[in-house]
């Protein structure tokens, strides 16, 4: 899908520079020095060769040999050091700052917004695009700029020193970019052929193999001969073709710098030997003449560097023109009541929930109940608007949900997930996610969640529990998840099968807690135990309320509900 036209991608280049504007002068400086003691070195051979030839003045000689060195220690060492790190560290420093932000626009994007598309989407905005964002506008740009605004000074310079022989060096260039081009499309070409000289070779090599039978029966030899063997002998001279091509655009410089190099001295000599120029002159040209080619070069390849970046500027600039979720709105005090009326839900095209309607108040205890993959994960991230209804409306307090912060919302409304994440930090950190809570609010819920195992690890609450957690088992891991939910103190707390990996005895326990503790608590489960605590069950079905009641009431009038707790729930 196209998200942008070129335009726009240009306005996007414009605001990231902005952004990265306060770096430029002290890149630009430093890549000026540079360059400048470039352009210096064979001035500086000219005049000492010059003095020494012409005015036999020893002390010029020490003084622009003194020069000389300077000049050449500074630009290799310093300023070639200094240069590389100041580049590194501005592309490090964008590179960072640019995925944090495009990182904290992702958290603002809608749930079903994330799901629908994948992880690996996203993923690659950070691993791929914006580095190469950053490089293509520092690198590349830039690279192309200096280089071209250098060849430009330093051409300049050879027509002030002498014009014939400046022109005899321009013509060696644009003699440069024509070769350059002509073997480009010839490396094109020669491998087109090489490809379909292999395919054609690859058809015979596999109508042989199937025909082996034939050619047993009437002694194929011959056949081989003029059917295999002609094909293999026109793919390998295509191919010899392609590398001697490619191999001769690889030393395009190489060669022409050779050429040049050659013609410019030929020609210097017999300006020199007509007394047009000093033998510093020629000196001087000739040193020009051997970084020329890599300067036109390296202008080129920043400039097509730059323009291979667009389709990774394409794909950053998309995170940040999605639609984020409204996060502004009034505060959830007190939570009273919560309604669903005709709530639809679609994933894509896929209709999940189809019409529902109900209440839960305050100081309900409600149990969810419905075959697998029937809504109820769906339904419950509605509760907080992780996700949104495509159709219908859900009311808390009498209120539109849209209407709350999202903040006060889910601080209040907490969703715990049994596939909810840990971090690769301490456990400590897993539950607060970095926000301040008192040390023994935090053995508190730890207490609640039956976390006894954690006094018993290595560095307690501040062991690192490893890769999504990996370090702890399944239970463990949901028990911290919920510690985590517990420690901020939910008006309403909605556990989607949180604790599957618990023992049915500690969960017991939890439960207990949760349940005394907790105002309103809404739990999806598998287990017959934690559903039978619920003082009313909801039964779902294609996306309905098929019966609401009590384990008891339930088991009397619903059918669905009693053929559920028959073959699907654990005791
Ligand atoms: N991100 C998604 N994109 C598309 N379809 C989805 C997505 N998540 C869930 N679904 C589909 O929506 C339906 C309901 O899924 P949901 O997870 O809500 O069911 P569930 O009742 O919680 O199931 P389970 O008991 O197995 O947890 C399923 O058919 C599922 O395939
Ligand atoms: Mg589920």
């Amino acid at each position: 899908m196209k998200f942008f036209s070129a335009s726009n991608v240009r306005d996007d280049i414009k605001k990231f520079e902005r952004k990265y504007k306060r770096y430029y002068p002290i890149f630009l400086l430093l890549e000026s020095l540079f360059l400048t003691t470039n352009v210096l070195t064979p001035l500086l051979i000219k005049k000492t060769i010059d003095s020494a030839f012409y005015r036999g003045s020893v002390e010029e000689v020490a003084l622009f040999s003194i020069l000389y060195f300077v000049v050449l220690v500074s630009q290799s060492f310093i300023m070639y050091r200094l240069n590389f790190s100041v580049a590194k560290h501005l592309l490090n420093a964008s590179r960072a700052k640019e995925s944090k932000g495009a990182y904290a626009k992702i958290l603002t994007l809608p749930l079903s917004f994330l799901n629908s598309r994948n992880t690996g989407d996203y993923l690659s905005i950070f691993m791929r695009d914006i580095p190469k964002v950053a490089s293509g506008v520092y690198l590349a740009r830039l690279q192309f700029f200096f280089n071209l605004g250098f060849f430009l000074v330093v051409l300049s310079l050879l027509f002030i020193l002498n014009v014939k022989l400046a022109l005899v060096v321009l013509a060696s260039i644009v003699l440069f970019f024509v070769s350059t081009s002509i073997l480009k499309k010839m490396v094109i070409r020669t491998s087109q052929r090489d490809q379909e000289a292999y395919q054609r070779f690859l058809k015979r090599s596999r109508e042989v193999v199937e025909g082996t039978p034939v050619l047993k029966q009437f002694s194929g030899l011959l056949f081989l001969r003029d059917f295999l063997d002609s094909s293999a002998r026109e793919w390998s001279r295509a191919s010899i073709i392609h590398s001697t091509v490619n191999e001769l655009s690889n030393r395009n410089i190489e060669m022409n710098r050779w050429v040049g190099s050659t013609i410019v001295l030929a020609f210097g000599v017999y300006l020199l030997w007509k007394g047009e120029i000093s033998v510093g002159t020629l000196l001087a040209f000739e040193s020009y003449m051997n970084w020329i080619y890599d300067i036109v070069r390296m202008a080129l390849t920043g400039l097509t560097t730059f323009f291979s970046t667009v389709p990774n500027w394409e794909n950053f600039t998309r995170v940040f023109s999605l639609p984020f979720e409204r996060a502004s709105g009034i505060d959830l005090e007190r939570f009273e009541k919560l309604q669903l009326k005709n709530v639809h839900f679609k994933y894509d095209e896929t209709p999940v929930l189809t019409g529902l309607n109900f209440e839960i108040n305050s100081g309900d205890k409600i149990a969810i109940v419905a075959r697998s993959g029937a809504g109820k994960s769906t339904l419950v991230s509605l509760f907080n608007r992780l996700l949104s209804p495509t159709e219908g409306e859900i009311l808390i307090n009498g209120v539109p949900i849209e209407q709350y912060s999202l903040q006060s919302l889910r601080r209040n409304i907490v969703l715990v997930r049994s596939n909810d994440i840990l971090f690769d930090t301490t456990i400590k950190n897993n539950i607060t996610l970095f926000e301040d809570f008192p040390e023994d609010e935090i053995e508190n819920v730890l207490k609640m969640c039956e976390c006894d195992f954690v006094k018993e690890l290595e560095n307690g609450i501040d062991t690192v529990v490893g890769e999504r957690g990996t370090r702890l088992s399944d239970g463990q891991r949901q028990r911290i998840v919920l510690a985590r939910a517990l420690i901020r103190k939910p008006q309403v707390l909605i556990l989607d099968e949180v604790t599957s990996g618990v023992d049915s005895e500690t969960e017991e326990k939890i439960l207990e807690k949760i349940l005394n503790e907790i105002e309103t608590v809404i739990i999806v489960s598998h287990r017959l135990s934690t559903i039978k605590k619920a003082s009313r069950i909801i039964v779902l079905n294609d996306g309905r309320v098929e019966a609401e009641g009590t384990h008891e009431e339930l088991m009397k009038k619903s059918p669905l509900y009693r053929e559920i707790v028959k073959s699907q729930l654990m005791r």
